[in-house]
């Protein structure tokens, strides 16, 4: 029996941090959802297409290639907004759909070889629609100021020259999206635990996680 955590939040709430330490520590093989959708959203934005149009998304999630993933471009601001735009389109939510499910069920060995323990997935849907039956369901949150500062922390960091108006602009129209969707909108399944980040350092969040895990293994 392979171990499953659904890890589901807002952008910039400490999804990725905590999925990857908890990836480690458990020897868990660890998916990134939102890469896919936004490696859908930059793929249709290369050809010069709004990534909201339904048939050129949908061809897009239906023909995604893995080596899109590790691009940079799906990291920026664009590529975000992009990936919630297709993330809207039911059809594309079903060609994702079987795609994360057949790496919970088959999570792939790690580099060494050796085989996992289970997965992580981390995403806006994991414990509600892709791994409904996951044992560990987390949803991990933190106010749109928190997440904005993060955010626009992080750019500084990286040199772009970022206005915070900007990126608390950018987030709560992202956010809006995410939530007011009529297919797998963002929202915490009911035996989720919640989290909520806003005023905890990544070691505390990691720590409340754990604790909570160990309890139910
Ligand atoms: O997590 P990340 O910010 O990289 O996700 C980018 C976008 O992809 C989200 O804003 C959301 O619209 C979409 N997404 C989704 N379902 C998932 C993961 C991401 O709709 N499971």
């Amino acid at each position: 029996m392979s171990l499953i955590i659904a890890l589901d939040g807002p952008a910039a709430a400490g999804k990725g941090t905590l999925a990857r330490r908890l990836a480690g520590h458990y020897r868990l093989a660890y998916l990134d959802t939102g890469a896919l959708y936004r490696a859908v959203g930059v793929a249709v934005m290369r050809q010069g297409i709004d990534p909201a149009q339904e048939s050129a998304a949908v061809a897009a999630a239906e023909s995604l290639s893995p080596s899109l993933l590790n691009d940079p471009e799906i990291r920026t601001e664009a590529g975000g907004q992009a990936a919630s735009k297709v993330a809207a389109i039911p059809a594309v939510r079903a060609a994702l759909l079987d795609w994360q499910r057949r790496f919970a069920a088959q999570p792939p060995a790690a580099t060494d070889g050796q085989a996992m323990a289970g997965a992580i997935l981390d995403g806006r849907d994991i414990g509600t629609v892709v791994c409904p039956d996951a044992p560990i369901k987390l949803f991990i949150t933190a106010s749109m100021e928190a997440r904005a500062q993060r955010r626009f922390k992080e750019l500084q960091e990286k040199g772009a020259g970022a206005i915070y108006a900007r990126v608390l602009q950018d987030m709560q129209e992202r956010d809006a999206r995410d939530q007011e969707r009529a297919v797998a909108p963002l929202t915490a399944a009911p035996d989720a635990l919640v989290i909520d980040t806003s005023a905890m350092t990544a070691d505390e969040v990691f720590d409340q996680a754990i604790t909570y895990i160990d309890r139910i293994l």
